[in-house]
């Protein structure tokens, strides 16, 4: 049974007083999301010797990959007169500055200062350097203060299988895309233009809704008629993990549980700032060593696609602005994505929650926010917050 709502006018009241878009370093929400590993680069995306800016959560810095192959994040600027410092060499480990050639490693130590004296380390010239990890084929690095917690922040899949990653930018704040994520009511409408709902047999039908707080995050059940039920985990603070059926260049290569095409995914929002985020997609094909071959080719296809087509942002604005509907760009290759950037940032880039009038099928929403809004009370009060942890149970398909 759904519960109800117990008091949407209350929750409306609560939502004025909560920040939950704000994600810069000295706001509730940007304190917590820095609790966490953050993914940052799609790991195939950054080649042995290169380096790119990088903006993570209103903040900027340097990424890039030593002549070891690890990868590294340090400060924007460089120390001396602060130009960009992605701009310059990669050497060795180092990150050599463009302008007048001083040089700092991986922990952000300045090792070398030309024409200086001593041109060796300077303590005085170091900038930042963070942890920099990278599992299941993305790049994470820690922004937060203190010690990192524990690496990697999701068990390795225990089926065998290929991964497969790719990241897109959506033009809106994270938090709508994590609260459209807890909102399966969304997918018989925003998923009707491609039809991926009604391929699954599901056409307008909408699921009953429960949601909860677990020792992770969140687990959102819904089930459909006479369907099965279906998990969805909310891996606080901004991942979600669900079975879903692969894109239709690739959905008929690897089965689940004899079911072709689904993928067990997780995906993470990264703000960029406060009205643009990164969506970053880790998921599990179980490809047989039959299929190896052809599932190569298809997603290889598939990302041979992506970079022909317009970026999901560039889509959604065009379409926002009404120059065209969704009906005329079903053959893009992250239709899906597209579908639910245009909802997201169709209610603005951050949308006003005090205006909102929310229903019964918004309980997944009204309940994450409870939650996060008791976090974030506790950081404002100087208080710790829950003790998050994730021990692997996986989500339940439900198809
Ligand atoms: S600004 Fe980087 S070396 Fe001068
Ligand atoms: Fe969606």
């Amino acid at each position: 049974m759904l519960d109800k709502v117990a008091s949407p006018a209350g929750a409306q009241k609560a939502n004025q007083e909560v920040d939950f878009a704000s994600a810069g370093p000295s706001t509730p929400a940007g304190i917590f999301l820095r609790k966490f590993w953050q993914p940052i680069c799609v790991s195939s995306e950054l080649a042995v010797g290169k380096a790119k800016p990088i903006h993570v959560m209103g903040e900027k810095f340097t990424l890039y990959r030593g002549q070891s192959g690890a990868a590294y994040v340090v400060s924007f600027r460089c120390s001396h007169r602060l130009t960009q410092l992605s701009t310059g060499w990669v050497k060795e480990d180092t990150i050599q500055c463009m302008y007048h050639g001083w040089a700092f490693n991986g922990g952000g130590k300045c090792v070398f200062r030309p024409g200086e004296d001593p041109s060796g380390p300077a303590p005085a010239a170091d900038i930042k350097g963070l942890p920099t990890r990278e599992h299941c084929g993305l790049i994470y690095a820690y922004f937060g203060t203190g010690e990192a917690p524990s690496f990697p922040p999701f068990p390795d899949y225990t089926e065998r299988g290929v991964i497969e990653n790719f990241s897109s930018e959506l033009p809106c704040n994270w938090f709508q895309t994590y609260e459209n994520h807890i909102d399966e009511v969304h997918v018989a409408f925003v998923h009707s233009f491609g039809g991926s709902h009604s391929k699954l047999g599901r056409g307008l039908q909408l699921p009953e809704i429960n949601a909860y707080e677990t020792p992770y995050g969140m687990v959102r059940e819904t089930k459909s008629g006479e369907g099965n039920l279906r998990a969805t985990l909310y891996l606080f603070p901004n991942t979600m993990r669900i079975i879903i059926p692969s894109f239709n260049d690739v959905k008929h290569v690897g089965s689940m549980n004899g079911m072709s095409g689904w993928r067990d995914a997780y995906v993470t929002l990264v703000p960029i700032d406060d009205e643009n985020h990164t969506l970053y997609i880790t998921q599990l094909a179980q490809i047989t060593p039959d299929e190896a071959e052809e599932h190569r080719a298809s997603w290889a296809k598939f990302q041979q696609r992506i970079a022909d087509s317009a970026p999901v942002k560039l889509v959604a604005a065009d379409i926002l602005a009404g120059r065209y509907s969704l009906y005329d760009v079903l053959d893009h290759p992250l239709l899906v994505i597209v579908e639910d950037a245009v909802a997201q940032s169709g209610q603005g880039a951050i949308v006003d929650r005090a205006s909102e009038h929310l229903g019964r099928t918004d309980i997944g929403i009204v309940r994450m926010r409870r939650v996060l809004a008791r976090e974030y009370k506790a950081i404002m009060e100087g208080k710790p917050t829950k003790n998050w942890v994730y021990s692997g149970e996986p989500p339940i398909r439900g198809f």
